[in-house]
Parts: C-alpha cells; structure tokens; sequence
C-alpha cells in the first residue's frame, strides 16, 4: 500500500535511450558492426519506464520485442543514430547512451554488390562521430550515463572513459560476460567512487541502475 502512494523514481522524466549496434555499410549487402544483442538497452528502457519515465528508444538494428510504451526510433548507422539523438536531445533530462556504435565507417561505399576477385583487397575507415561525447559536451547537457564493454582493465579504462566524455555516471561490464547473455555484471562509477551489482537479470541489473541514477540525479538537482 506504502509504495503506491510513494512517487515513482523517475516520474514526469524525459528519458532518451540508445541500444543496440549499429551498422555501416561497404556496399548494398555487406557492412560492419558490433556484437551487441540490445537486451540490456531495451532493459534500461522498461526499467525507466517502470520508474515513471517517458521513454524513447533509439535502436540499432536487432530482434528484440520493443517496449510497447516507449517512443521508438530505429536507426543504422552511427551517424543515423547522432541525427536522431539531436531531433530528440533538447527536451530530454537523463540520457543513456547503452548502444554499441560503431568506431568507424568505411571511407567509401559501393552502392552496388562488389564483386568478389583473387586479389587482396584494402578497405579505408574513418572515425564516426561520438553520439555521447557529443551530448555530454553541450552548454546545458542532460544527466548523461555512459556505457563500456571492456574486455581487460575494467576499472582503469572505464575510469578513463568516464573523464574523458564528462560523464556524472558510467556503467561498465566485461564483454565476456555480457554479450548475447540475458545476464550481466556491472560495475558502476561515478563522482564517489564505485558500485559493484553482482551478476543478475539484465532487467535487474537496469532496475539497479535507474535506482542509482534516480539518487544522483536528485543530488545534483539539489
Ligand atoms: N559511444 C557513442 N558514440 C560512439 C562510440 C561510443 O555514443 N561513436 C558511447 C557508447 O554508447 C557508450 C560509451 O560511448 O555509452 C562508451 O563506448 P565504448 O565503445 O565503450 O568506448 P569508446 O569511447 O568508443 O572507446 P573504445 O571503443 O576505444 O573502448
Ligand atoms: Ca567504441
């Protein structure tokens, strides 16, 4: 009965998710991308949404059901996903940048299938922009949780990371033991130090998270 009458947690928040991998064409039936399932960023979407959020979800391509509540954008490429971002951004005020972009796209693409030959072929990449360093890098920048998959020196690279883009709060995991799984351990950093949530349910470990982000976020209100 007491928790009825309780507010939720993010109740009347504008919440912005991004999930899943994207994917950057060489020619019309070949490309690159990042092994990621979306199940943890589609997790973060309900659990904000359980928590009273309005929620859009900007999805990388995957096969997943998308929570029926949220406002849902699909996007492919890196690029696609930064142009989608900026449309939604100025209204938003938690933004949870859960997907995997892609670093780079190819210099070139061929807008036909390109034929295969006997010779070694080179292709040329170049950086995609960062979707999240752009975000946290604004005048007036929402409350902005990152994401890292590492696959060594968790502590020490997700430290790094978290400075380098700004960011009041940063979710990370090993690869290992989140990549296609419905579970996941995380680790999370921010300005006091660190949390550790012990392997559980993606969708628990997203509750977990969205209680975490609600107490900053009230915090840094104050
Ligand atoms: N991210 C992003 N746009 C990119 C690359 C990353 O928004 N072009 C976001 C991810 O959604 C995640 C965070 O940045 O929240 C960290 O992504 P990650 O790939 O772990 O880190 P990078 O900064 O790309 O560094 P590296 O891949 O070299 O570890
Ligand atoms: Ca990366």
């Amino acid at each position: 009965v007491q928790a009825f009458f309780q507010p939720k947690l993010l109740q009347g928040k504008r919440v912005l998710v991004t999930a899943g991998p994207t994917y950057e064409a060489i020619d019309a039936v070949r490309g690159i991308t990042n092994l990621s399932s979306g199940k943890m960023g589609y997790a973060v979407a309900r659990a904000a949404l359980e928590a009273g959020a309005e929620v859009t979800l900007i999805s990388g391509p995957v096969c997943l059901e998308p929570p029926r509540a949220a406002k849902l954008v699909n996007v492919v490429s890196a690029r696609d996903m930064l142009a989608a971002v900026k449309k939604e951004i100025s209204r938003i005020d938690i933004f949870m940048s859960v997907a995997a972009v892609a670093d780079y796209r190819a210099i070139s693409t061929n807008k036909q299938k390109t034929k295969k030959t006997n010779d070694k072929v080179m292709l040329e990449f170049i950086p995609n922009p960062d979707i999240l360093e752009h975000v946290a890098t604004l005048p007036r920048p929402p409350f902005c949780v990152g994401f890292a998959a590492e696959t060594e020196n968790l502590e020490k690279n997700a430290e790094a990371k978290r400075r380098k883009k700004k960011l009041p709060l940063l979710a990370a995991n090993l690869a290992q033991d989140a990549i296609g799984s419905d579970e996941n351990t995380l680790t999370l950093f921010d300005d006091e130090g660190k949390n550790y949530l012990p392997r559980a349910l993606k969708i628990e470990q997203a509750r977990r998270l969205i209680k975490h982000i609600a107490l900053l976020y009230e915090k840094q209100a104050e």
